[in-house]
């Protein structure tokens, strides 16, 4: 892709963060001496290729977002709207906020805080021949296994054709737009599998091991860790 295309970021930060259990929504937990949602804001905003960023938060938060990215100096990330009841519905909102001349779009999980530049720059990079989204993967190191509601297991599945998938995640802007507008939205947990299952080309670059995604207390300390590193 070249510099002229507009590359826009919708940072997700609407889920209310049950599994870690904090007072407050999950992007707002401290991380340093931020809220969580900071970093990955102010890793997308550093970036060159990046012209805009749409802050997506839980409903009455819309004001604490922008005076975050005031505070941290994020002048791109200027739009903060309210997401829906699944993350799909906050997808959604963001990307009805991207101006229509991006190209390309970057979905971005807050809950995930450490985005390395050079993960951005596969991504961006990665459009090979023919690809409407391209996302980063890791290997899977565990045996993976498929059971039934009872806990039964049915199979063992091939680990060495299995990814773990992370986020940022691109897309070429119509096709996202076209993906999230169908009707159900409810059962996917990335942005990859609407555009999969509206029958577009999603392509993998190699993921980031510290761009891990917090949904305990445990995985705060880790990132806190991976970011001292
Ligand atoms: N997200 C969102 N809108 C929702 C649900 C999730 O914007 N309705 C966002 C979260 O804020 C997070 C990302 O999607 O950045 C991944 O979701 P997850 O890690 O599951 O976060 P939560 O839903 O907040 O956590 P939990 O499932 O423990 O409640
Ligand atoms: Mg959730």
């Amino acid at each position: 892709m070249s510099d002229a295309v507009a590359v826009w970021a919708v940072v997700v930060a609407a889920g209310s963060g049950e599994r870690l259990g904090a007072e407050h929504p999950k992007a707002f937990v401290r991380f340093g001496d931020d809220p969580l949602i900071a970093a990955s804001v102010a890793a997308l905003d550093d970036h060159p290729a990046i012209d805009g960023i749409v802050l997506v938060v839980p409903q009455g938060w819309e004001e604490r977002a922008t005076f975050m990215a005031d505070d941290i100096g994020a002048g791109k990330a200027s739009i903060a709207v309210a997401g829906g009841a699944t993350r799909s519905d906050s997808v959604a909102a963001g990307v009805a906020e991207v101006p229509t001349d991006a190209a390309i779009i970057l979905v971005h999980d807050a809950a995930r805080p450490l985005v390395p530049a050079d993960l951005i720059d596969r991504i961006i990079g990665g459009f090979a021949d023919g690809a409407d989204g391209v996302i980063p993967v890791l290997p899977i190191d565990d045996t993976v296994k498929r059971v039934d509601a009872a806990g039964r297991v049915i199979e063992t599945l091939d680990r060495s054709e299995l990814r773990a998938v992370q986020t940022p995640q691109a897309f070429l802007a119509d096709v996202l737009r076209r993906a999230v507008a169908a009707a159900d939205r409810s059962t996917g947990t990335d942005c990859a599998s609407l555009v999969e299952r509206a029958g577009g080309l999603v392509v993998t670059v190699a993921g980031d091991p510290r761009a891990i995604k917090i949904t305990t207390r445990a995985d705060l300390a880790r990132a806190e860790e991976l970011r001292a590193c």
